[in-house]
Parts: C-alpha cells; sequence; structure tokens
C-alpha cells in the first residue's frame, strides 16, 4: 500500500499568527498564502503488514528524534481515520528546498505527507478533508493542498472541524513572482511554534494584530481578484510589519530580524521610491521575501544580488496544489 505526493511550499500574505487550541492545531485568524513552484516536498509512504513500527528518511537520511515523532504522530491520525491502528509505514522524503533559505519545509513536508499516507492507506479524501487533516501536522501546511492562492478558514467549531483551507485563486491566475532573499547571518531560531505561542500568552499587542486581521482579508481579496499588485503588496506588507510588531512586545521580548532582514526591507521601499512596485513579507525567520511582477524580474534579482549580506536570491512562480505520482498504484 504504497503512494507518492508532491507538494510546495507557501507564502502567507495575511499571516497565521496565534493558536486557540494548541494539541489541535487551530488558529485564532484566518489567513491566505500563495503557493510558490520554487519549493517543494515529494514523499512516498508505504503501509506494510509486516512492520512493527514507522520509520522516516529525510533526504535519504533516516530522522530519529522530535521530527520523527511528528511523523509518527500524524500517521496515527490517518491511522485512525481508516481505522487501521496496527499498520506501519516507511516514509521516504526529499525536500527540494534550498539549503540554508531558511524556507518552512514544514508546509511541503506535512501537506506531501498528508497526501502521500492517506492515498496510500486507501482512505478517498476531499480537498478540504485532505486540508483539515495537514493541518494537524502544521498549520500553514494546510494552505499547501491548493495551488496559488488559499485561505485557511479558522472555522468556529472545539473539534475543528471547519478549520481548513479553500482554494481563493488558481496558479495560473495571476502571475506574480516572489523572490526570497536568503541572508548570510545564521540566527539562533525561535520557532514559530515557539514564537506564537510566546505572542498569545503574553504580548499585549495580540489583540490589536487579530482584531486587525478581517478589514486586511477583505482588501486583499478585493486587490487578487481586481489584479490589483500594489493593492495586494501594500496589505501583505503593512500584516507582515503588524505580526512581527506582536513579539516586541512579548515577554521576554524578541525579533526575527537582524540587521541585513531592515536593509532588505529599506532597499524594497527604496525601489518604490523609484518607480518599482515591489514589496515585502517575512516569516519566523531572518529572510525577507519580495513580491513583485514579471517585468521587474531583472531589476529585482540584480538589486537583491548585489546587496552586501545577501547570499542568494531564490525567484519563484505561483505554485500548484498537490500531485500524485501515479507509478505506485
Ligand atoms: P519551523 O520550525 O520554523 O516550522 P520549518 O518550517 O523549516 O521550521 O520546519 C522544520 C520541521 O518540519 C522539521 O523539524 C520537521 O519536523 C518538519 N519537516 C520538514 N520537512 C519535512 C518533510 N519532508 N516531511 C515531514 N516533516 C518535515
Ligand atoms: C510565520 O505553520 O510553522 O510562517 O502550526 O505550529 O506548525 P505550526 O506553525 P507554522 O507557523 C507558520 C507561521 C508563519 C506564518 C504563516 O505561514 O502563516
Amino acid at each position: 500500500m504504497k503512494a507518492t505526493a508532491k507538494a510546495h511550499t507557501n507564502i502567507a500574505l495575511i499571516k497565521y499568527w496565534g493558536k486557540r487550541n494548541d494539541s489541535l492545531i487551530l488558529p485564532t485568524n484566518n489567513s491566505l498564502s500563495l503557493t510558490l513552484d520554487g519549493f517543494y516536498t515529494e514523499t512516498t509512504v508505504d503501509f506494510q503488514d509486516s512492520l512493527t513500527e514507522d520509520s522516516f528518511f529525510l533526504n535519504k537520511e533516516k530522522i530519529n528524534g522530535i521530527a520523527y515523532e511528528r511523523v509518527t504522530l500524524f500517521l496515527d491520525l490517518i491511522r485512525k481515520i481508516a481505522d487501521k491502528p496496527n499498520l506501519f509505514a516507511t516514509v521516504h522524503s526529499t525536500n527540494h528546498v534550498p539549503t540554508a533559505a531558511g524556507f518552512a519545509s514544514s508546509a511541503s513536508g506535512f501537506a506531501a505527507l498528508a497526501a502521500a499516507g492517506s492515498k496510500a492507506i486507501g482512505l478517498q479524501l476531499a480537498d478540504h478533508e485532505l486540508s483539515r487533516l495537514t493541518r494537524q501536522g502544521s498549520g500553514s501546511a494546510c494552505r499547501s493542498i491548493y495551488g496559488g492562492f488559499a485561505e485557511w478558514q479558522q472555522g468556529t467549531l472545539e473539534d475543528g472541524s471547519d478549520s481548513y483551507a479553500v482554494p481563493i485563486a488558481e496558479q495560473n491566475f495571476w502571475d506574480v513572482r516572489v523572490a526570497a532573499i536568503v541572508l548570510s547571518a545564521k540566527e539562533k531560531k525561535v520557532s514559530s511554534r515557539e514564537g506564537m505561542k510566546r505572542t498569545v500568552d503574553t504580548s499585549p499587542f495580540f489583540k490589536g494584530w487579530v482584531d486587525s486581521i478581517p478589514a486586511d482579508l477583505r482588501e486583499i481579496k478585493q486587490g487578487i481578484e481586481a489584479r490589483d499588485f500594489e493593492k495586494v503588496g501594500a496589505v501583505a506588507e503593512a500584516n507582515c510589519l503588524k505580526m512581527h510588531a506582536t513579539t516586541l512586545g512579548a515577554a521576554p521580548p524578541f525579533t526575527y530580524w537582524n540587521d541585513i532582514t531592515v536593509s532588505v526591507m529599506q532597499t524594497v521601499q527604496k525601489l518604490r521610491e523609484e518607480g518599482i512596485p515591489a514589496y515585502f513579507t517575512i516569516d519566523a525567520g531572518p529572510n525577507v521575501k519580495v513580491l513583485y511582477l514579471p517585468e521587474n524580474e531583472d531589476k529585482i534579482v540584480n538589486t537583491f544580488r548585489h546587496l552586501p549580506g545577501v547570499t542568494d536570491v531564490i525567484v519563484s512562480k505561483p505554485g500548484r496544489g498537490v500531485t500524485y505520482t501515479t507509478e505506485d498504484e
């Protein structure tokens, strides 16, 4: 019982930042993302009656510890839905995510695992059911089921059954680009999981963040529908700044930015003053992602390649949703 699936990572334009239920991974706000073609994970899950436990190989290396635990706990969810509690699997996964780019591999990783695992065990899930399952591996991963723009609807039910992502606009709807600006500095990292928890528990700015989401969502959806790049970019950049502002109010306070992060942000603002529409967004790390239109690609790549402290610039187009390899059937 074997299946292989491929899933791309996604970048949030309206951020998921805060949980209302840590174990079910239920968020405090809706979020909205663009799936990216440049970064993906391919995962094969092979369930076999003869196995007595799961094993997990990432980029050909056998994984133990927390990363293994997260995978096997996730397979438990799949076994539970399929009512096959004693069926174990061998999982082989490859992350096609540039090394040290700080690009969240958990999103493409859990989306590919959910898709391959559920198919291998014989489940036939609708997209929203697959998204709901994926959410329980890593929240942001539930948006990677779809290509193009997707919205994770937080839902209101306590059991999380109405918390999953839905498609907003498909991959080919609009050719906007995202450049990942990779920085040389290696910061000690507060994971997104830990950072959002500390913020929810201690930051007085958290309420302001949550209250600001409905208006941002309304505006960005209007912007996407109208293919209004300035509107989408401006809302995404402001939303990112609000998310990062909450971390400064946490106890103890923290920030994901370093000096080069700030320099990239200032360069983006300078580009706009020169008439190039470009906007930034930043996740739980120092690297910056820059949104731009295809006609400005050369200018964007050249500008950031030459900025001190930048080691690489990796460009992405909108990516596709989850796909399956058929040879396994
Ligand atoms: P963060 O901790 O900020 O979420 P990442 O998004 O890079 O950082 O997540 C890294 C974690 O995601 C890994 O420690 C591992 O648990 C999980 N992960 C990454 N790639 C995969 C994969 N291909 N399959 C399953 N889990 C993965
Ligand atoms: C800043 O999805 O990594 O990237 O649900 O705890 O696994 P868990 O967190 P995760 O958080 C992502 C946070 C973010 C914003 C976003 O992607 O929406």
